[in-house]
């Protein structure tokens, strides 16, 4: 709910003074609406990387980075994560409030008769190349669907709008699993109807004729933790990407495909894998400080990977969570990571130095995740894959709130730096006779 307050601020430019509303959202964040800024000046606004910038109004989800405040809906992380499962909360994205008995029950079932993927997909995976990154074949496979599923186009989508949404959710989390058994050379595990969200992940990453998956419930109660701090952050790299390009009525399955390529950079959710990696070159080399020095050096590239964030000053609510957990996870599955030794020791180093304090540079939700999916069996080419699934209702709710809001065609301007207005100096006429 935006309002327009009666507040203006007031901007002179060549002796005229331009009046820009401020809007006020919920929780009193304020903003100068500039859209008609260019009309009565001939100026735009330059903000690199949109990092001062409020692309759309959204009642989605509450960042407060300054206070580390993450709310979905208005309801604060810390209690969802107690009290609600995935689904739950996958509903309460998409449809705006959490569900009742009867309609919790009606959209798991509209997930669990959406899961299977189209027989005919299930060979695509086979001409995948062996190597390729398991996001690459999901954005692939995910675009793929544009063609195999009918009634695509934004009209037909928004008329079943459920039933396109529910189908988005469930559906990636089978051909995330078929694409991690394919990498391993062993035969899919269709889903189960009578398997809950993350159980059924876990069955068809790791069931096999030859070896029973027994399904721990302590791995399931954990996969519905990381993906409920997944599941939505505001206006970040991916969801900008999906809004972008929905903004064109492209289809949800295209978008979503869009937002998976964003995701899969290691400056967004490939940190996850990144930091693992890191840690992974901190303990062979044993000298913890060595690293802290390298990611202050300005002229060297190294940055502590699952450290900083846009828009957290301090720690991020969600890496807060998945810290406590961490410990706790581990010793009820018995299970030691030398790899956790060394990520307490580079947060401690880094949280005492003076670089790090002045920036405000904490953990994020990248930092323990990678040791949590280790414990659990899953592979580290899979982490950013996870954490494209539990960003999943993010994305559709997105979507959804979007093509309900009339929104516009995104379409930003720039400001030209390339050479000024120039003749051709080669006449290129000359070689016409080459055939080009
Ligand atoms: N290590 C070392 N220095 C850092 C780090 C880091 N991880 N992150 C930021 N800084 C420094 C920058 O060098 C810069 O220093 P300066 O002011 O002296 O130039 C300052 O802190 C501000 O950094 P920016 O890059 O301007 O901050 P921005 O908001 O653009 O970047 C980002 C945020 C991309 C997340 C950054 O902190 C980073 O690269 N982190 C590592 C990658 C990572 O963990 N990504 C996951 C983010 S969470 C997510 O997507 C789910």
């Amino acid at each position: 709910m935006k309002t327009q307050s009666q507040d203006f601020a007031e901007l002179k430019v060549d002796g005229k003074v331009i009046r820009l509303p401020i809007v006020v959202g919920t929780e009193g964040e304020r903003a100068l609406d500039i859209t008609g800024l260019r009309r009565q000046s001939g100026l735009v606004t330059l903000d690199p990387g949109f990092a001062n910038t409020a692309s759309c109004t959204s009642q989605i989800t509450y960042v407060d980075g300054e206070h580390g405040i993450l709310r979905y809906r208005g309801i604060p992380i810390e209690e969802l994560v107690k009290k609600a499962m995935f689904v739950d909360v996958a509903y309460l994205l998409v449809h705006g409030q959490l569900p009742n008995a009867s309609e919790r029950r009606s959209f798991s079932e509209q997930l669990n008769l959406s899961s299977l993927l189209h027989e005919d997909m299930r060979h695509f995976f086979d001409h995948m190349p062996q190597g390729a990154h398991p996001m690459h074949i999901l954005s692939t496979m995910i675009n793929a669907m544009t063609a195999f599923y009918p009634n695509v186009d934004i009209k037909s989508m928004a008329d079943n709008i459920d039933e396109s949404c529910a189908r988005a959710i469930s559906i990636v989390r089978t051909m995330a699993a078929f694409a991690y058994k394919k990498s391993i050379g062993e035969p899919v595990v269709y889903p189960r109807h009578d398997l809950s969200y993350c159980a059924n992940f876990l069955n068809m990453m790791f069931d096999s004729p030859v070896k029973p998956y027994r399904i721990e419930p302590e791995a399931v109660r954990m996969l519905n933790l990381l993906f409920i701090i997944h599941a939505d952050h505001e206006q970040n790299c991916s969801t900008s990407t999906v809004r972008v390009v929905g903004s064109a009525q492209v289809n949800l399955y295209a978008t979503i495909s869009a937002g998976i390529s964003a995701l899969s950079g290691p400056l967004h959710g490939g940190a996850n894998q990144a930091v693992m990696e890191m840690l992974r070159t901190i303990q062979a080399d044993g000298d913890v400080m060595k690293f802290i020095r390298m990611a202050k050096d300005k002229d060297n590239p190294f940055r502590l990977m699952g450290f900083g964030h846009r828009v957290y000053k301090t720690y991020d609510p969600r890496a807060e969570i998945v810290r406590r957990e961490c410990d706790a996870f581990l010793s009820k599955l018995h299970y030691r990571d030398p790899l956790l030794d060394v990520a307490r020791e580079v947060e401690a180093a880094a949280l005492k130095d003076e670089y790090f304090i002045e920036r405000h540079l904490y953990p994020n939700v990248d930092f323990y995740t990678g040791i949590i999916y280790r414990a659990m069996g899953i592979p580290e080419n899979m982490f950013t894959v996870m954490f494209a699934l539990a960003r999943l209702p993010g994305w559709v709710a997105h979507w959804r709130e979007m093509i309900g809001d009339d929104t516009k065609l995104v379409r930003p301007r720039q400001i030209y730096t390339g050479c000024p207005l120039c003749g051709m100096d080669t006449d290129l006429s000359v070689n016409r006779t080459l055939v080009i």
